[in-house]
C-alpha cells in the first residue's frame, strides 16, 4: 500500500500541462504515493453550477493532501452566460473554488517562498553606485493569512437596510449615508485575534526552524487602526516568545518600494490576506515571476500545494506546451517537505537548481521572448523538455546546493 495518498486537481488550462509533469518528477525520486484525480474548475461550474464539486471536497476531507494546478475564473456576467442552459436562472452563483477550498478546510496559513536560483536570467538586478550591476540574493518566505481579511467574502453592492443602519452607528460613515444603495459597494475586512496570532506563530516558527534572523509584519496600522492594529499587536506578542528573531514592521505601500531597493534585507514576511497576496507576487517578480512562484495552503488537517499562476488560457492549447513547469515542481517540493520527505524534496530542488544554473534548457519566459507557437522555434524549451532536463539532473543530484524553500543563511 502506498504511504501517501495525494488528491490531484489539475483544474483548467495549463494546470493540465504542468501537474502531470510534476507527477513524473515525484515518481522519479521514489515518492511512495497513490494519486487520486479530482475535478475542479471552470468545466465543473459550467456543467454543474459548482466549481468545487462535493466529490472533490469529500476526497480532500478523506486524504488531507492535495496538489492543485490552476483554475480559470471569469467575471459574474460571463460566468452566468457560460452556465449550461438547464442551470441558468436557477440561482447558481460562481465562487472561486480556491477561496472556497481555503475557507472550507480552514487552510489559514499560506506559505509563498520567493528564493532566487543562481543563474536565473530573470533574477532581479540592481545598478551599483560606481557602475555595473549586482544581483542581490533574495531569500524571502511570505506568510499570508489565507481565510480572512478583505477576502473573507462579506461584501455587498446595495447593502441591505440592517447593514446600512449598523454602519450608520459609526461616525465615519456619515458622508456615505446619502449614497443610493445601487451606488454603494462595501467589502468588509475581518481579522480575528486567533487567526492573526496563528499566522504570526507560523511565521516565527518557520524563521526559527530555518534560521531566518527577522520576521517582518507588513500591514498598515497607522490607517487601518483596528484590523492591521490587531495583526501588529499579535505579531509583537508572538515575537516576545522568540528571542533572537527580530520583529520588523513595515507598511504595505512602503514595503513595495523597499523590496526593490534592498530585497536581501528581508527574511520571513507575515501579512493579512490581501497584503500577503500583493507582497508575495511582488517578491515573486524578483526571482523569476510566475514560472517560479510556488505556494502551500496549510490547515490543521488538510494541506494543498499549488503554483501561484493561473490557467494561462492563451497557452493552454499549444502543442507542445510551452509554459514553465518549475512553479508546479516547487509546489510539489513544498508538499514533500510538508509530509516529512525532506530528502526527496532536496533532490528535486537540487536538480532544478542545476538546470537553471547551467542555462542550456530554458522555457520561453526564461528567455524573455513572447510566448506562443513560435517560442519553440526560437529556441525555447517545451514544458516537457524542461521536465526531461530536470529528470536528467536528478540522476546527478547532490552536486549543487539546493536553492529551494529551506535555506538557512539570510
Ligand atoms: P495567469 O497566471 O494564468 O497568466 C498570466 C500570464 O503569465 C500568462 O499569460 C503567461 O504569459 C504567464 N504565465 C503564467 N504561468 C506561467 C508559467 N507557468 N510559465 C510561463 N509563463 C506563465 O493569469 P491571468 O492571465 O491573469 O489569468 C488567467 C486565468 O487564470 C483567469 O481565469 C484567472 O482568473 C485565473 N487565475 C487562477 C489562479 C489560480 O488558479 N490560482 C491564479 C491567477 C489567475
Ligand atoms: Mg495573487
Amino acid at each position: 500500500m502506498a504511504k501517501h495518498t495525494v488528491v490531484t486537481m489539475p483544474g483548467d488550462g495549463i494546470g493540465n500541462q504542468v501537474l502531470p509533469q510534476a507527477l513524473r518528477i515525484l515518481k522519479a525520486v521514489g515518492f511512495n504515493a497513490e494519486y487520486i484525480h479530482a475535478d475542479i474548475g471552470w468545466e465543473c461550474w459550467c456543467k454543474e453550477g459548482n466549481a468545487l464539486p462535493q466529490r472533490t471536497v469529500d476526497l480532500l476531507a478523506k486524504h488531507k493532501l492535495g496538489l492543485f494546478g490552476a483554475i480559470t475564473s471569469k467575471p459574474k456576467k460571463e460566468a452566468e452566460a457560460e452556465l449550461t442552459p438547464e442551470l441558468k436562472g436557477k440561482g447558481y452563483s460562481y465562487f472561486s473554488p480556491i477561496v472556497t477550498m481555503r475557507q472550507r478546510f480552514h487552510l489559514d496559513t499560506c506559505i509563498r517562498p520567493c528564493i532566487s536560483f543562481p543563474g536565473n536570467p530573470l533574477n532581479f538586478i540592481r545598478k551599483k553606485i560606481n557602475g555595473g550591476f549586482e544581483e542581490p540574493f533574495v531569500n524571502v518566505v511570505v506568510f499570508r493569512q489565507n481565510t480572512e481579511g478583505l477576502y473573507a467574502g462579506v461584501e455587498w453592492t446595495n447593502p441591505p437596510e440592517p447593514v446600512r443602519s449598523a454602519l450608520a452607528t459609526h461616525a465615519k460613515f456619515k458622508p456615505f449615508t446619502s449614497v443610493p444603495g445601487p451606488d454603494l459597494a462595501i467589502s468588509v475586512r475581518i481579522i480575528t485575534r486567533n487567526a492573526a496570532r496563528k499566522i504570526c506563530e507560523a511565521a516565527f516558527e518557520w524563521a526559527k526552524k530555518y534560521g531566518y534572523k527577522s520576521v517582518t509584519i507588513c500591514e498598515k496600522p497607522n490607517v487601518l487602526r483596528e484590523t492591521s492594529g490587531m495583526m501588529e499587536e499579535e505579531a509583537r506578542s508572538v515575537a516576545r516568545e522568540y528571542r533572537g528573531i527580530a520583529l520588523w514592521s513595515t507598511n504595505i505601500d512602503a514595503q513595495t518600494m523597499w523590496l526593490t531597493k534592498n530585497p536581501e534585507d528581508y527574511g520571513v514576511i507575515v501579512a493579512s490576506n490581501l497584503f500577503g497576496d500583493v507582497i508575495s507576487d511582488a517578491f515573486a517578480g524578483l526571482i523569476g515571476g510566475l514560472g517560479f512562484a510556488a505556494s502551500g495552503n496549510i490547515g490543521d488537517e488538510v494541506a494543498v500545494f499549488e503554483p501561484t499562476h493561473g490557467s494561462a488560457p492563451k497557452y493552454a492549447e499549444l502543442d507542445p506546451p510551452i509554459v514553465n513547469p518549475i512553479a508546479m515542481f516547487l509546489s510539489a517540493v513544498m508538499m514533500l517537505e510538508h509530509v516529512g520527505e525532506a530528502g526527496k524534496a532536496r533532490r528535486i530542488g537540487e536538480a532544478i537548481a542545476a538546470v537553471v544554473k547551467e542555462g542550456k534548457v530554458r522555457t520561453y519566459d526564461m528567455m524573455r521572448i513572447p510566448g506562443g507557437p513560435n517560442a519553440i522555434r526560437q529556441g525555447a524549451a517545451s514544458t516537457i523538455k524542461m521536465t526531461d532536463a530536470i529528470l536528467g539532473k536528478l540522476k546527478t543530484a547532490g552536486e549543487l546546493a539546493y536553492a529551494g524553500t529551506q535555506r538557512s543563511s539570510v
